[in-house]
């Protein structure tokens, strides 16, 4: 794992649209693996900002997201696919026949799952996957005891994931009791190269177990270590347990 540490979240956002939109630059028909949350809001604005100022074109690009609510519709203002027009794809020249996030209101989510796996497959896998991570250690929405042999399948949120996203609903109850994700599998497997992002103290002991502490499934992020190619990118105060930090780039 290559750890890159940064004085704050603007310089974390700036940083890692840099590492996208060179991806993009090189390969116009790059397959980029994102993520929701308050995390990538700020990489998501910052690539807006470079499509606009410096034309960084996304019409070749694939996108695949990690996970998405059960029982949301599309278009509800609180699901994924929401979210992610919202805040990147309505505001870029990116293709919708070309973003993909599962479906979490089909009738039929186990075959929604299947689906999912075979469409990254065909996509050729994931060049580039951006993770977010939860303060316990979740990554998409594979919360700890997940199995990571798993693919993309339909789970149920730790009480502790929808308090922390209850912040998004207009009230705590609505926050849905299960997600489609794609799974730790997924993730190993498809992606070429990972960018995980962590902002704010509350990640801290989630980041320090991650990089340091052993791979279990306790915290399905350590199994990360496991993947050959991994850059985190965190602020200072998500890596304040991690003892060699070295000089953060400033802001
Ligand atoms: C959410 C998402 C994850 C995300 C994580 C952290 O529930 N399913 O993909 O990385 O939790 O969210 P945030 O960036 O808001 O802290």
């Amino acid at each position: 794992m290559k750890l890159q540490i940064v004085d704050c979240y603007q310089t974390l956002s700036r940083q890692a649209a840099a590492i996208v939109a060179g991806l993009i630059r090189r390969k116009r028909q790059a397959v980029l693996g994102l993520a929701t949350g308050g995390t990538p809001m700020g990489l998501y604005q910052e690539l807006i900002r470079l499509h606009r100022e410096e034309q960084l074109d996304f019409v070749d690009v694939t996108t695949f997201n990690l996970d998405e609510y059960v029982g949301l519709t599309p278009d509800d203002p609180n699901s994924y696919r929401s979210f992610m027009q919202q805040h990147l794809f309505s505001q870029i020249n990116i293709r919708a026949e070309r973003t993909y996030i599962p479906c979490g209101d089909a009738s039929d989510l186990s075959l929604v799952c299947r689906r999912y796996e075979e469409l990254i497959r065909q996509a050729g896998g994931i060049d580039l996957q951006i993770l977010g991570i939860g303060a316990n250690g979740h990554i998409g929405f594979n919360e700890p005891g997940a199995d990571p042999g798993e693919g993309t399948r339909v789970v149920r949120l730790a009480a502790h994931t929808r308090q922390a996203n209850a912040r998004f609903f207009a009230r705590p109850t609505e926050v849905p009791h299960q997600a489609v994700t794609m799974g730790i599998r997924t993730i190993m497997q498809n992606s070429r190269k990972i960018l995980l992002l962590a902002s704010g103290e509350a990640k801290a002991e989630a980041l320090y177990r991650m990089v340091c502490g052993k791979v279990e499934n306790g915290l399905p992020a350590s199994y990360l270590q496991l993947h050959p190619n991994v850059t985190v990118l965190a602020d200072r105060a998500a890596a304040k347990l991690l003892a060699d930090v070295g000089q953060p780039l400033g802001c």
